[in-house]
C-alpha cells in the first residue's frame, strides 16, 4: 500500500505508468489488420488463419517483387526534366474545370499540366509544361516536328495534382502526382493549335448532402483526393492489433456466452487507465471533488470556467444535453451546469450541480430541475457523474470532433483547391493533411454506429448538434484560453503553445512576403470556398421570439457559452451568403493582395495550425485518462427501470453501458489515444518547416514543467 504518499505523488506515478507506450510482437503467424479502412466497431477484417496469413505473405513478396521491377522499369524509361525541340511552332489549348454539377463554370488555377511523347523504343520525351492560369485555360507550346517524329509511337497529355511539400536537406521540395492522363492522336497534331476543350476533374469537390463542409470520397482505398501516408498506415496497424483483438474476444463472448463475462472482465483486459490505476492505490480519490476539479480544469476536458455574473470567485462549466435534438429514450443526457469556486491552491471545486431534464424513465418532463450539493449525501456522488458523463460526451462531440476534425476538415478542402503556388502551402498544408481521411472512417464508424448507440443523441441529431456547434467556430477574434490560477496547467500550455504558433506564423510571413502577395488570388479563392461553404453562425436562422420561454433560455444559454468556450466572437462583421450569416470570416474579400488583410491572415493560419495541432492532441491523448474506465465515465448512462433512473450507485450496473458497449468504448479510447502518428518534433515525413520544431524546442522545459511533452504533440490531425 501507499498510504505515506499523498494524492500527487500517486497520480504523477499513476501517470507515468500508463503513459502511453507501443508494444506488438510482429511475429510471422500473428494475426494482420489489412488497413485503417478495414477498421470495424464490430469485428474488423482480422486475417488470423495461418494459411491466409501465408498466402497475404506471398502476396507482399509479390507486391515487393513487383515494385523492384517497376523501379527498374522507370529507370530504365525515366521522365527527364529537359524539354524536346527547339521551335515552339504549335500548341496545346484547353481549360480545367470542376466535373461535379454544381461547379461546371468553375476553373480551377495552377494545375501543372504536361505534354509528353514515346519513341517506339519506349522513352519518354517531355515536349511541353505549363500551369493553369486563373481562368483555367493552359497553353502548351511544343515542336510540332518534334511530336510528329517517325520515332515518335504515341503523345499525351498529363494533368498533375499537387499533394505535399517537403525538406530534403533544408530546401523545399513540391510534390506533385499524376492526376489524369488525355490521350491525343498524333496524326491529330496539324496546324497552329490543337484543342483539349475542357478537361472536367473530380477534385476536391464538396459533398452536397451534409449539413456541414465535407469533402466527396467515393471509396476509401481508390477514389479518395488523398491518401495515408505509409508511415501512418504502418503505426496504426502495429498498435492498433492487441485492441482490436481483445474487442473481438468479448464480442464473441458477449454473443455465445454472456454469462462468462463481466463488465469487470473487460475493464480487466484493457490496459489500465489512469483512473484505475488511481483507485488501486487510493481508493475514491477519482470520485472525490478534489480530483472531479482538477481534470475538469487540466483534464481532457479542458473546461471554459464563465465568470458567475453575481458573485466573484465563482465560476460555472456548463454541458448542454439533449436539447432539442432528436434521441432515443435509452440514455439520460440532461444538461449539467457546474458551478465551482477556485480554491487557495488554485484548483476549482465544485459546490453545486445542477441538471435540467430527465433522470429516469419515468418523468420525460425536459425542464425539469434538479440542484445538488455537497450536502446531498450519496446523491452528490451521483450528481458527480452524471455531470462528468455529459461532460465526456460534449467535449467528444462538441469540442473533438467538431472543434478540431470537422473544423479543420473545413480548411483543409478549401486549401486543397486552391492554395499551390502561393507558399501558404507550404505553412498549412502539412496541418491539414490526412484530416478529411479520418473523418470519413469517424462518420461511419462512431456518427452512424457507435455514438447512436452507446448515447442518447440519434445520428440525425448527432448532425444537427455538429452544424451548431460548427455555428461559434471561427478563426476571427479566436483566443486561446484565459488563465484562472498558477495551477491552470491546460490554458498556461494552450497560451504557450499559441505565442509559438503566431511567432512563427509571423517569421513565415515575412521570410514569403513577395510569393504570399504575388498568388493573393488564391487565397482569395480559399477564402470564398470556405465562406461559401461554412455553416450559418448558431442561432442566427432561428427566431427566438417563435421559441417558448424555457426554450429561448436555453439556446440564449448555450450561445453566450459557447461563445466564452469556443472564443467566437459574435459582433464580428461576418459575410451573408445565400441567405445565410456564414460563421467563418473571410480571409479576405479582395482579389488582389490588400494590405489591411494581412494581420488578420496570419491569425488565420496560426488558428488553423492551432487546431490541428495542440487543440486536436490535447483531447485525443487525454482520451484513456478520462474516458478508459467504463464505470468513472462513458458516453451516456442508461435509465433503467428503476424510478431513481441514474441517481443510483456505480454498483447498479442496469445504468452503465452494456457489455457490447463497454468493450465498445475501451476499444474507442484506446485506439484514438494510442495509435497517434505525425507529430512536430519527430517530424517523420520531413514536412514540418524546421524553424516550428526549432521555436518549440526553446520552450521543451516550459512545457514539461505544464505536463506537457512537446515530442507527443500531433503535426496533424489523422486519428
Ligand atoms: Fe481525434
Amino acid at each position: 500500500m501507499s498510504t505515506e504518499k499523498n494524492p500527487q505523488e500517486i497520480c504523477k506515478e499513476c501517470h507515468e505508468k500508463t503513459r502511453i507506450g507501443y508494444q506488438y510482437n510482429d511475429g510471422f503467424f500473428g494475426p494482420k489488420l489489412r488497413s485503417i479502412n478495414h477498421l470495424e466497431v464490430g469485428r474488423s477484417k482480422i486475417i488470423s488463419s495461418p494459411i491466409t496469413i501465408t498466402l497475404e505473405f506471398l502476396y507482399l513478396v509479390y507486391e515487393k517483387v513487383r515494385d523492384f521491377f517497376v523501379r527498374i522499369w522507370h529507370s530504365l524509361f525515366p521522365r527527364r526534366p529537359k524539354i524536346w525541340g527547339e521551335h515552339k511552332n504549335t500548341r496545346i489549348v484547353g481549360t480545367l474545370r470542376y466535373a461535379h454539377r454544381n461547379e461546371l463554370d468553375v476553373p480551377i488555377h495552377h494545375l501543372k499540366i504536361e505534354f509528353w511523347a514515346r519513341t517506339w523504343w519506349l522513352q519518354w520525351r517531355k515536349l511541353s509544361e505549363a500551369y493553369s492560369d486563373y481562368e483555367g485555360n493552359f497553353v502548351l507550346p511544343f515542336d510540332l516536328r518534334t511530336a510528329r517524329s517517325w520515332k515518335i509511337k504515341k503523345v499525351q497529355a498529363e494533368v498533375y495534382q499537387f499533394t505535399h511539400t517537403y525538406y530534403d536537406g533544408g530546401l523545399l521540395k513540391l510534390h506533385e502526382e499524376r492526376f489524369k492522363v488525355l490521350p491525343i492522336r498524333k496524326k491529330d497534331l496539324i496546324g497552329m493549335s490543337y484543342n483539349l476543350r475542357t478537361v472536367r476533374l473530380f477534385l476536391w469537390e464538396y459533398r452536397t448532402d451534409t449539413m456541414v463542409p465535407r469533402v466527396v470520397i467515393k471509396d476509401h482505398d481508390k477514389d479518395a483526393p488523398q491518401k495515408y501516408s505509409q508511415g501512418r498506415k504502418d503505426a496504426l496497424i502495429a498498435q492498433i492489433l492487441p485492441i482490436e483483438l481483445t474487442k473481438i474476444k468479448h464480442l464473441e463472448q458477449i454473443k455465445l456466452a454472456p454469462e462468462t463475462i463481466s463488465l469487470q472482465d473487460i475493464q480487466n483486459d484493457y490496459p489500465e487507465s489512469l483512473t484505475v490505476c488511481i483507485e488501486k492505490k487510493l481508493p475514491g480519490y477519482t470520485r472525490s471533488d478534489e480530483w472531479f476539479g482538477l481534470r475538469m480544469m487540466n483534464g481532457m476536458n479542458r473546461g471554459y470556467f464563465e465568470p458567475d455574473p453575481t458573485e466573484p470567485g465563482m465560476y460555472w462549466i456548463k454541458y448542454f444535453g439533449v436539447c432539442n435534438y432528436p434521441h432515443n429514450n435509452e440514455y439520460a443526457l440532461p444538461t449539467a451546469e457546474i458551478k465551482f469556486r477556485i480554491k487557495e491552491n488554485g484548483l476549482p471545486t465544485p459546490v453545486e450541480i445542477h441538471l435540467t431534464g430527465p433522470l429516469n424513465a419515468i418523468d420525460k418532463n425536459p425542464w425539469q430541475k434538479h440542484l445538488f450539493t455537497p450536502e446531498s449525501g450519496d446523491k452528490w456522488l451521483y450528481a458527480k457523474r452524471i455531470a462528468r458523463v455529459n461532460g465526456g460526451f460534449s467535449t467528444e462531440v462538441d469540442e473533438h470532433f467538431c472543434g478540431t476534425h470537422l473544423n479543420t476538415e473545413q480548411y483543409a478542402i478549401a486549401a486543397y483547391r486552391n492554395l499551390r503556388l502561393n507558399p501558404l502551402s507550404e505553412l498549412l498544408l502539412p496541418h491539414l493533411k490526412e484530416v478529411v481521411l479520418i473523418n470519413h472512417s469517424a462518420d461511419k464508424m462512431l456518427l452512424q454506429e457507435y455514438i447512436p448507440s452507446a448515447t442518447a443523441l440519434t445520428y440525425e441529431g448527432l448532425q444537427l448538434r455538429n452544424k451548431d456547434v460548427m455555428g461559434v467556430l471561427d478563426w476571427n477574434g479566436w483566443k486561446p484560453m484565459r488563465v484562472l490560477s498558477e495551477a491552470h496547467t491546460l490554458a498556461r500550455a494552450e497560451n504557450l503553445f499559441w505565442n509559438v504558433v503566431t511567432e512563427y506564423v509571423d517569421w513565415f510571413f515575412a521570410e514569403k512576403e513577395d510569393g504570399i502577395k504575388k498568388y493573393w488570388k488564391e487565397i482569395y479563392r480559399m477564402s470564398e470556398d470556405l465562406v461559401n461553404n461554412a455553416v450559418p453562425v448558431f442561432l442566427s436562422d432561428v427566431n427566438l421570439d417563435s421559441l417558448s420561454p424555457e426554450e429561448k433560455h436555453l439556446a440564449q444559454n448555450r450561445l453566450t457559452y459557447y461563445c466564452g468556450q469556443y472564443g467566437f466572437e459574435k459582433n464580428k462583421n461576418r459575410q451573408v451568403r445565400n441567405g445565410e450569416l456564414k460563421a467563418v470570416s473571410p480571409l479576405t474579400l479582395s482579389e488582389e493582395y490588400n494590405e489591411t488583410d494581412w494581420n488578420g491572415l496570419k491569425q488565420a493560419c496560426s488558428y488553423m495550425i492551432m487546431m490541428a495541432t495542440f487543440m486536436h492532441t490535447w483531447i485525443n491523448e487525454h482520451q484513456y485518462d478520462d474516458m478508459g474506465e467504463v464505470l468513472y465515465n462513458c458516453g451516456g448512462l442508461r435509465f433503467s427501470e428503476k424510478p431513481e433512473g441514474v441517481l443510483q450507485p456505480e454498483s447498479e450496473l442496469s445504468i452503465a453501458p452494456d457489455l457490447t458497449r463497454s468493450t465498445q468504448m475501451l476499444f474507442f479510447t484506446n485506439f484514438l489515444s494510442r495509435t497517434e502518428y505525425g507529430f512536430i518534433t519527430r517530424n517523420e515525413e520531413h514536412d514540418i518547416n524546421p524553424e516550428f520544431k526549432k521555436r518549440l524546442e526553446v520552450h521543451r522545459k516550459a512545457f514539461s514543467d505544464l505536463g506537457v511533452n512537446i515530442d507527443n504533440i500531433e503535426s496533424r490531425t489523422n486519428i
